[in-house]
């Protein structure tokens, strides 16, 4: 276990680096992050902060107000682990069978608790106060929703909002950061096809669901290509096709599972009519009938302009005038997106990625590495973004 008393006297790079291998050792899979959640809350409150009162299983909010008055900053850092056996061979490996950070949350929260214990220390000059959101289940895109509904903005006083994700994409010393979107919106669908069941051999008598369900599959890829404008990238996964019980029924009903994404919130509000128009429209030629389900699950990440000028010009400072580059968008989801339907936010993406030390595996892969050379500049960057975001704020309200 870390000593947090030690953080003042020693070199915090080494200390980070300790604490980003004892996270390593011992991750946990989303909204389970109970050690977790412990280890954090002794490590912020011996540095000083004070744990908001949200009524959250896993996870915080950790607040410092700094000696002079100023605005609320937010940042966010994810906290869960994945499902994913390691094999990374790291002396540090995780300790815990089938579970490992193959999306190197440790490392983002390691930022973050170097940016909490750097801010501290200057709390004597601190104008404002800073809230670190520690966010459990981002994988199952749950954490941020459950922190807003226990009432993270209730209070109104967050202006802003940052976060980061490593990117093993992007090399190390560059830094992705884009006022377009970076992560597309993420929607579930859930098709239920009906039928009728009847003998394998005698199918003038039924209605087969699997023959319109998968009419309904090679439908839903045209629904992209033909009615979706080709500048605007969608995807429709069907992951997920459930039927039958043996080789000689026809199968009376269907259940599609499938995961829809986007990025121009224009299109996504077209998608569950045009997918339900689709499904039960071929449906309805083979004799079935199909009702969708379309659950919405978080928005693409959409960044601010401003609070991305920020962001890109503490990156200029600490990584250097070349540092910043446009990332490559993905349709991955993040639901960091949520926090910024309430507040103006950024999220960008520090690279990791060092051929020559194996830092190039993708998120997921079970031998995913990060990169700790990154934490001390990836610190000092967050520092300064939240510096510039507080006087950002101030001046705004002066003005007024
Ligand atoms: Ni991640």
């Amino acid at each position: 276990m870390v000593n947090a008393k030690t953080i003042h006297q020693e070199n915090l790079t080494d200390r980070l680096i300790d604490i980003r291998q004892e996270l390593h050792r011992y991750p946990e899979v989303s909204s389970k992050e109970f050690q977790t959640t412990e280890r954090l809350k002794a490590w912020l409150t011996e540095a000083g902060y004070s744990i908001l009162p949200l009524e959250v299983e896993t996870g915080l909010v950790a607040e410092i107000r700094g000696d002079l008055p100023g605005p609320t900053i937010a940042y966010r850092t994810d906290i869960d682990a994945l499902p994913i056996q390691e094999q990374t061979g790291l002396p540090y490996a995780s300790m815990i069978d089938g579970v490992s950070h193959a999306c190197g949350h440790d490392f983002h929260m390691t930022i973050a608790l170097g940016a909490a214990f750097t801010l501290a220390e200057k709390k004597e000059e601190l104008r404002g106060t800073v809230r670190f959101i520690f966010q459990a289940a981002e994988e199952t895109t749950q954490g941020a929703r459950q922190l807003i509904e226990a009432g993270l903005f209730e209070d109104g006083q967050i202006q802003a909002i940052f976060g980061v994700h490593n990117q093993p994409g992007i090399p190390a010393g560059k830094v992705g950061v884009t006022d377009h979107h970076l992560m597309g919106a993420v929607d579930t669908i859930k098709i239920k096809v009906t039928g009728k069941s009847g003998h394998g051999a005698i199918p003038q008598h039924t209605v087969d669901s699997v023959v319109a369900g998968s009419a309904i599959v090679m439908g839903l890829q045209s629904a992209v290509s033909r009615n979706i404008d080709p500048f605007e990238p969608v995807v429709i996964t069907i992951g997920s096709f459930q039927s039958g019980t043996t080789h000689n029924v026809i199968a009376g009903s269907a259940e599609l599972f499938g995961t829809v994404r986007s990025f121009n919130p224009n299109v996504r509000a077209q998608l569950p009519q045009l997918i339900e128009r689709i499904a039960t429209d071929i449906a309805k030629g083979y004799g079935a009938e199909a009702v969708l389900d379309f659950i919405p699950q978080v928005p693409a990440i959409d960044n601010d302009q401003a609070m991305t000028q920020i962001v890109r010009e503490s990156v200029e400072e600490v990584f250097g005038n070349d540092a910043v580059v446009k990332p490559e968008p993905t349709l991955g989801g993040e639901d960091f997106s949520l926090y910024q339907q309430y507040v103006p936010g950024c999220f960008f993406w520090v690279g990791t990625g060092d051929d020559d030390k194996g830092v190039n595996k993708q998120w997921h892969d079970p031998a995913f590495l990060v990169n700790d050379e990154i934490i001390p500049d990836a610190v000092t960057t967050v520092v300064r973004t939240l510096e510039k975001a507080l006087e950002h704020f101030r001046l705004n309200k002066e003005e007024k």
